[in-house]
């Protein structure tokens, strides 16, 4: 596995394995234990993704010290604030039987979170999470953010894949000190992403699948990836990136790919904003 050094200097595996959409408890339990079996350590879960309990008996149940792993959760919008969000940190820390999370990410720019922030600086501080970031917060809110904030977020997750590279958000990231970390590495398979020529006609050369291929690329990037999957086969296939090297003409082959659009949906779209807060209101019972 290789690594990146956050802006504490704690070491965050470069890929991990992503559990959105695996509600089922039984499933998402197995399907963290396969991934902890192949080699996964880096887990990436939420709140809003009710599957918290789930990766915890995984966790405990793998074995595996806990210091090996890196585990993720996220404050879900139902929770902002900086009361309620202190009381989801405990429960989200009971869900996943830790003591300490590796790292913390705000889930969505939308309600108090300002008040989540500060108490994710105290658990921080505290050293209840050993780094604290933000998710789906594109350069307007990340900016604002870094300027009226103790802590850099050490992490801005955000939707990055071949076909929507975060070139320009990434450069602002790296100006403030915040790791990239992607978001549906494989656009979830959108845009026929699996059956691209391009990323097959790079991966032929290698004898490596698509899905590796944009891996590989975002890796070579300096972004960090936690592609999800219920498959084994397919789990070791993603955690098997790190035997080849992409060339110069390779990257640029890909980097034209870039639509430098969502395949999913933009967080400046008032439509998204309100299906996003709608949802956020409703709250996770
Ligand atoms: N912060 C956020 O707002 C946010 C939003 C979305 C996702 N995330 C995180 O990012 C993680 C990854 O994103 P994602 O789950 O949305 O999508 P993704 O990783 O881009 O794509 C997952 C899809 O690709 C398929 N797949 C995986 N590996 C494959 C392979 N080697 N060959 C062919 N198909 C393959 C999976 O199918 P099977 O499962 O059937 O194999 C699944 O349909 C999530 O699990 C979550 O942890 C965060």
């Amino acid at each position: 596995m290789e690594y990146v050094t956050l802006n504490n200097g704690v070491q965050m595996p470069i890929l991990g394995y992503g559990v959105y959409q695996i509600p089922d408890q039984d499933e998402c339990e197995k399907c963290v234990l396969d991934a902890i079996s192949v080699g996964y350590r880096s887990i990436d879960t939420a709140q809003a993704y009710r599957n918290e309990e789930a990766v915890g008996r995984a966790i405990k149940k793998s074995g595996v010290p806990r210091e090996e792993f890196f585990i993720t959760t996220k404050v879900w919008i139902s929770n902002a604030g900086y009361e309620k969000a202190k009381a989801s940190i405990e429960e989200s820390l009971r869900k996943l039987q830790l003591d300490y999370l590796d790292l913390l990410l705000i889930h969505q720019p939308f309600n108090d979170y300002y008040g989540t922030y500060r108490a994710m600086e105290e658990y921080y501080k505290a050293g209840k999470i050993r780094a604290i970031g933000v998710s789906n917060f594109y350069p307007d809110r990340y900016i604002d953010l870094v300027q009226f904030s103790e802590v850099v977020p050490a992490v801005n997750q955000v939707e990055t894949h071949v076909f929507n590279q975060q070139a320009k958000a990434h450069e602002i990231m790296k100006k403030y000190n915040t790791q990239i970390e992607s978001w549906g590495p494989f656009a979830e398979g959108r845009n026929d992403l699996f059956t691209n020529a391009t990323l097959q006609e790079i991966g032929n050369q290698y004898n490596k699948s698509t899905a590796q291929v944009a891996l590989r690329f975002l890796i070579q990037r300096g972004v960090v990836v936690i592609p999800k999957t219920v498959n084994k086969d397919r789990m070791e296939q993603n955690l098997n990136v790190f035997d080849f090297q992409l060339t110069a003409q390779d990257m640029e082959k890909i980097t034209a790919l870039d639509t430098e659009q969502s395949a999913f949906f933009s967080h400046y779209d008032p439509q998204t904003v309100e299906f996003l807060t709608d949802y956020g209101k409703k709250g996770l019972e």
